[in-house]
């Protein structure tokens, strides 16, 4: 990481505006009198978000303000990289993590491209104006690494090229969808599973990750505890449990139109098979054969009809990795999707090595509305060009 200076150049004076400055008052009277020292982050980042960087006179005003020596203030400011020393680009300032997990997965790379996209230095703007760049140390997101920041976003599990498809859409004046930026949930497993694969107790008994629920998350239990997110096998389009008491779950179907009532002890019975199916299976099972044990595999067909496949990206949950395993699987069209039964579900829950997803993020509901004409609302974004589908390329 570069040596953290002031820059050069510097504005004649600071001052905030009538509006920051009542609330830089009110933000200081909150601590005891001799603590209001510790606004000073807080000071620091509303003046930045005034000025669009942190200046001398900021720091100088701001350590008046607090009566701090302007050095206490200085070393705050040059210690934190989330404080802009120097002006940064108008519509994005990127900063490349360059700490270990980051530079083994390729930070490198992204930093490159950096250069040579905005300028081979870092803090120095790109010709238009638009674009800086500077690398920081760990930015707490290595699992996901290499990534960059962005404003207050992160981005996650880049390459060259999808961090070259982030700046385009900065560029077009359009916000990128922050997160990884590959088919993965969170910080969920890439690939395959190859840890937790046992099964732990669940809300509706012994069943687990892999048979954990499909139930919305938080959703209130008369016991006054909450279900947690995952599938419930047997429940096709199953959206949230409302309700469980000694007798039943009461559960809201996908499109939120009828509610049907299960046996917990149902539930919990399909639950214990998977993971039993999935248990009897060798330690070095295959997708396809975890898959096989515990669903069926859909009938695809040989080709797109009309030779025209639909854009499965418009279905939240989907990106190009996905996609193209679909495809692979012969499923083309939305309404494939949508007609699938809860074995063909269960079966690529786990050949996708999401178990649950599909259930989450409600890809027949999604499909189910694409198929019949509809948009919804992740579509919409899509369509808008909002969401940049297209960075779940590479992986
Ligand atoms: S090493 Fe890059 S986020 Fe931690």
């Amino acid at each position: 990481m570069a040596v953290r200076r002031l820059h050069h150049e510097q504005p004649e004076g600071f001052a905030f505006s009538p509006e920051n400055q009542a609330w830089a008052d009110a933000t200081i009277s909150k601590y005891p009198q001799g603590k209001q020292a510790s606004a000073v982050i807080l000071l620091l980042w509303r003046g930045q978000e005034q000025e669009g960087w942190t200046t001398e006179p900021m720091i100088e005003h701001i350590a008046e303000m607090l009566d701090m020596a302007k050095i206490r203030v200085l070393e705050v400011a040059t210690f934190y990289t989330m404080f802009q020393l120097a002006p940064v680009g108008r519509k994005a300032h990127v900063q490349v993590c360059g700490t270990t997990p980051c530079m083994l997965r390729g930070a490198e790379d992204l930093r490159a491209l950096c250069q040579k996209r905005i300028h081979p230095d870092p803090h120095h703007l790109s010709a238009d104006g638009n674009f800086s760049w500077e690398e920081v140390e760990c930015l707490g997101v290595c699992v996901n690494a290499p990534m960059v920041q962005i404003w207050k976003d992160t981005y996650e599990d880049l390459t060259p090229a999808s961090l070259e498809a982030i700046l385009d859409t900065f560029e077009s004046g359009k916000k990128p969808r922050p997160g990884p930026q590959i088919d993965r949930h969170f910080s969920a497993p890439a690939d395959e599973i190859t840890t937790l694969r046992e099964v732990p107790r669940g809300p509706f008994g012994d069943g687990g990750y892999a048979g954990k629920s499909s139930v919305t998350a938080g959703a209130a239990l008369t016991d006054g505890s909450d279900v947690m997110d995952g599938y419930a096998p047997g429940a096709a389009d199953v959206k949230a449990v409302t309700q469980l008491d000694d007798a039943s779950v009461t559960i809201v179907d996908a499109d939120a139109s009828t509610v049907s009532t299960r046996d917990p002890g149902v539930l919990e019975a399909e639950e214990s098979d998977i993971a039993a199916k999935l248990d009897a299976l060798p330690e070095d099972a295959s997708a396809e054969d975890r898959a096989n044990a515990v669903g069926n595999r859909p009938a695809g067909l040989e080709q797109p009809r009309n030779g025209q496949a639909d854009d499965l990206k418009r279905i939240k949950g989907i990106g190009r990795v996905n996609e193209n395993k679909l495809n692979a699987l012969g499923i083309y069209h939305f309404d494939q999707i949508a007609d699938l039964g809860r074995p063909e579900v269960l079966w690529m829950g786990i050949y996708l090595a999401f178990p649950g997803r599909i259930d989450r993020e409600d890809w027949l509901g999604q499909a189910r509305t694409l198929a019949s004409g509809g948009v919804t609302e992740f579509a919409d974004r899509v369509d808008a060009g909002e969401v940049e589908s297209s960075l779940d390329e590479e992986t």
